[in-house]
């Protein structure tokens, strides 16, 4: 029996790459009205420019009608800076899409819970970083985790993991808690359905299924390049032709961003202290030099 989302307002925390595909997908794909969210107006004003420049593509390719990408735009509110995340108040479900860093996002849980109703559901798009801790930073000051309320406050907590980009990626992955309810999981999961999204579950390990295996395998390639096995365009081109990948795996993590990645891997390897998770040298260097990939405009390769 399919289970009713019941979001009628999605929050989005994070109006980068991630946290804007995913309101994207909501407004015009679940046609929900979002909320969103972020610290730098900046971000957000790119961000805005970035979606009206997706939904006239898909108006000029004859996938949508000019009229469904004028709904879906209307149905994206900004909630201003100086609002906070009360600005949140009427969402049934917030997702937080800020970058991968676990005391930024045990801090913003924290928040959530304490700020918003404990019926709204607080979604982690994180790539890697442990739900259950997530969701153990949301129970309120002076209760338990065996308190009624520490109970239900870390119960709504759930990981839904996007790919970049978001609007193509047809997979979320699904992660619970320890804590996590079942209708936490059901709900969420029928809402990343209404997005258009297939979904499969991963428990909460160290990167859950997805990056915990394509990590290695990006960053053996960033080591086969430190060592000089090949060059970087042999790589990518290795990988590309020779397996049919859309990208090689050097302009793969230029894509995500070598930041990210580099989370990610540390993420893996001190939560596993398996010496195969091990970050490359030449990333955290690429890294250290702010080298960060597409976003940055430098990363292996150059961008514009
Ligand atoms: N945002 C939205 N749409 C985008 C986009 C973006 N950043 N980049 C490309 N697209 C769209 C294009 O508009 C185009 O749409 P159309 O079919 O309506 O015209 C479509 O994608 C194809 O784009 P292009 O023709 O320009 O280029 P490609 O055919 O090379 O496809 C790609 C681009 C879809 C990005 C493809 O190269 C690809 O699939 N790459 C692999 C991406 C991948 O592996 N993502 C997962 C990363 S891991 C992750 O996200 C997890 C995280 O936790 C780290």
């Amino acid at each position: 029996m399919s289970v009713a989302h019941g979001i009628r307002t999605l929050g989005v925390l994070g109006s980068g790459q991630m946290g804007l595909g995913i309101a994207y997908v909501a407004a015009l794909r679940a046609r929900v009205p979002v909320l969103l969210h972020d610290r730098s107006e900046v971000q957000i004003k790119k961000g805005l420019a970035f979606m009206d420049k997706l939904l006239e593509k898909d108006v000029s390719k004859g996938k949508i009608k000019a009229e469904e990408a004028k709904e879906a735009r209307d149905r994206v509110t900004v909630v201003a800076p100086e609002k906070g995340l009360e600005g949140f108040r009427d969402a049934d479900m917030v997702v937080e899409a800020v970058s991968e860093n676990i005391a930024l996002k045990q801090s913003i849980f924290k928040d959530l819970s304490a700020k918003l109703p404990l019926e709204t559901i607080l979604a982690s798009n994180t790539s890697s970083i442990s739900i259950t801790k997530i969701a153990a930073s949301t129970i309120p000051e002076g209760h338990t985790a065996s308190s009624e309320l520490g109970q239900k406050s870390a119960a709504r907590v759930v990981g839904l993991h996007f790919f970049n980009p978001v609007p193509v990626m047809k997979l979320v992955e699904l992660i619970s808690a320890l804590q996590t309810s079942q209708e936490t999981v059901d709900r969420a999961k029928a809402f990343a359905i209404a997005c258009g999204k297939e979904c499969t579950t991963s428990q909460d390990v160290p990167g859950f299924v997805a990056n915990a295996l394509l990590m290695p395998y990006l960053n053996e390639a960033i080591m086969w390049l430190e060592k000089g096995v090949a060059t970087k365009e042999d790589i990518d081109k290795t990988m590309k032709l020779g397996m049919n990948h859309p990208m090689g795996p050097l302009q793969l993590a230029d894509f995500i961003g070598l930041d990210t990645c580099l989370a990610i891997q540390q993420t893996l390897y001190q939560g596993t202290g398996d010496s195969k998770y091990r970050p490359s040298v030449l990333l955290e260097r690429m890294v250290d030099a702010q080298w960060l990939g597409k976003k940055s405009g430098k990363g292996f390769y150059d961008y514009e």
